[in-house]
């Protein structure tokens, strides 16, 4: 597995952190707004969707694909390595490549895409983004079977736990599903943001848990996302919404992100620590990163020391793609094909939490195997910060430029299409499965 070199200098450490701090100064109470506007949004499922349209609304696979497989450099540099080609596979590390077979759903034949990413259905005008998958450098990846997939599952329970992302996550997943057998949905929460699915036919069980910091939270926000005081936050207290359910899943994915940077007030034992942009109180500022480190050692402390008999993926997170500004000051992402490795970079904020990421999971995975706990990285960072193309942006609402073809919308540069390249995701998941 590649992992980023831990050798980041002590004053380039110091200069993101003050680069962090100032960022997150900036956009503190933006981000408030955003995730207010993002993660939280209502429950607005179709009912009455029309089945009467032609069923495949793509248009022919020659016709759209942006780019040939030759304009790629698959580039086999091994040189330096002495180990077998097979123990090599790296999942993460490799290239979008043209795939003209297209997605494996459609907004006709999925109902379960939620409005604000289902793109197809909300006039996206370009399909190119549809067109690619994910090829690892070194190794085949095979398509997502559902049939195999569902067959590998009978009587057996997954859980997604985390934030937005992970419900995106879900519903990709349900999508390519739901083509050998329809998903029941046996349970929801009131703000549709818990729920769980039942596959008759496999006895087969999905969930997402809405846990955005996965640890213990006191969020003040009502449904319009006006926020009345600071998020509490219990860096060393798992959040019981999931905690409770743990060892009933067999397999479950984490991931949290973003959500710690948010104005927050932290709390170790009860007693406050600090804060997060709280200039109001007088409190020391100990920045999102502080938290972000201590609760995810916190979940993979329980994690590796649970004797859970089933598989557990810790996701990390995933980057946005706002371009010319941030999503409140016209941060766009129109790009409509991917970048090539090289071609982009993390931005610093983003390399500060995956840094963090990967080095607790580094600490994590050795006690868990320890205890018999199987613990996985999916470590899809870079595969999906190669994919620009992938987001909303301004269809995150129907039709947003049927009145004025100059609207100013806001754009979504985080969440993804439906479909779109978090497909993948289950791809890598599968093969993990599969062959893990
Ligand atoms: C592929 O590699 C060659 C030589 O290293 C380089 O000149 C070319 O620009 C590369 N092409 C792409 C698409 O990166
Ligand atoms: C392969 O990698 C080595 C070391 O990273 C580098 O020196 C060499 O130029 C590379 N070769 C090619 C063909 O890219
Ligand atoms: C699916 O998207 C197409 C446009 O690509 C649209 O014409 C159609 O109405 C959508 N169907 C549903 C069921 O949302
Ligand atoms: C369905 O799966 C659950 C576990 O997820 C199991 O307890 C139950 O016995 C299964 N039911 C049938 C009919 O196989
Ligand atoms: C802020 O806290 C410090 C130490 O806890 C205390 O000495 C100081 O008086 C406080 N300042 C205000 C304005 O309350
Ligand atoms: C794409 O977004 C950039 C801002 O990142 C903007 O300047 C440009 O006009 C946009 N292009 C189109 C075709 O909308």
């Amino acid at each position: 597995m590649k992992v980023e070199s831990k050798a980041l200098s002590y004053q380039k450490c110091n200069a993101l952190i003050l680069k962090l701090i100032a960022s997150t100064l900036a956009v503190g109470f933006a981000f408030r707004l955003f995730f207010n506007f993002s993660a939280d949004f209502p429950p607005e499922f179709p009912s009455d969707l029309e089945k009467t349209a032609v069923p495949e609304s793509l248009p022919p696979a020659a016709a759209v694909l942006p780019q040939s497989a030759a304009d790629f450099n698959v580039s086999d540099n091994v040189s330096n390595d002495l180990m077998p080609l097979q123990e090599k596979c790296d999942l993460f590390t490799g290239d979008w490549i043209p795939d003209p077979s297209g997605p494996m759903y459609t907004n006709e034949s999925c109902h379960l895409i939620e409005n604000h990413q289902n793109c197809m259905k909300n006039g996206r005008p370009d399909s190119g983004y549809l067109y690619w998958r994910w090829s690892p450098r070194n190794c085949e990846l095979p398509q997502f079977d559902a049939e195999k997939f569902l067959e590998m599952m009978k009587s057996k329970s997954w859980a997604l736990i985390g934030d937005s992302i992970s419900r995106n996550h879900v519903q990709s997943l349900l999508c390519i599903l739901s083509k050998v057998d329809k998903p029941v949905e046996v349970y929801h929460d009131k703000e549709y943001k818990s729920r769980r699915w039942h596959f008759p036919s496999y006895n087969f069980t999905v969930s997402v848990i809405w846990s955005p910091f996965l640890v213990e939270a006191a969020i003040f926000e009502d449904m319009n996302g006006v926020s009345t005081s600071e998020i509490e936050l219990h860096l060393d207290r798992l959040d019981k919404k999931w905690t409770g359910q743990y060892q009933s899943f067999d397999y479950i994915v984490f991931s949290t992100g973003k959500w710690f940077l948010k104005t927050a007030i932290y709390y170790e034992n009860n007693v406050i620590l600090g804060c997060h942009y709280c200039p109001k109180k007088n409190l020391t500022e100990l920045g999102s990163e502080f938290a972000y480190r201590k609760s995810i050692r916190s979940v993979l402390n329980f994690i590796s020391t649970s004797h859970h008999k089933g598989l557990i993926f810790f996701r990390t997170s995933t980057p946005d793609h706002f371009e010319g500004g941030e999503w409140f000051n016209g941060g766009a992402c129109n790009r409509t094909s991917p970048f090539k490795e090289g071609e982009t970079e993390l931005k610093d904020l983003h390399k500060l939490l995956r840094r963090i990421e990967i080095e607790e999971f580094e600490k994590a995975v050795t006690k868990a195997s320890e205890n018999g706990v199987n613990l996985k990285l999916l470590d899809i960072t870079q595969l999906s910060l190669l994919r620009p193309d992938g987001h909303p942006g301004p269809y995150r609402f129907l039709h947003p430029f049927a009145k004025d073809r100059n609207a100013q919308i806001l754009n979504d540069c985080l969440h993804w299409c439906l479909p779109g390249p978090i497909d993948s995701w289950n791809d890598v998941i599968m093969e993990m499965v599969v062959n893990g």
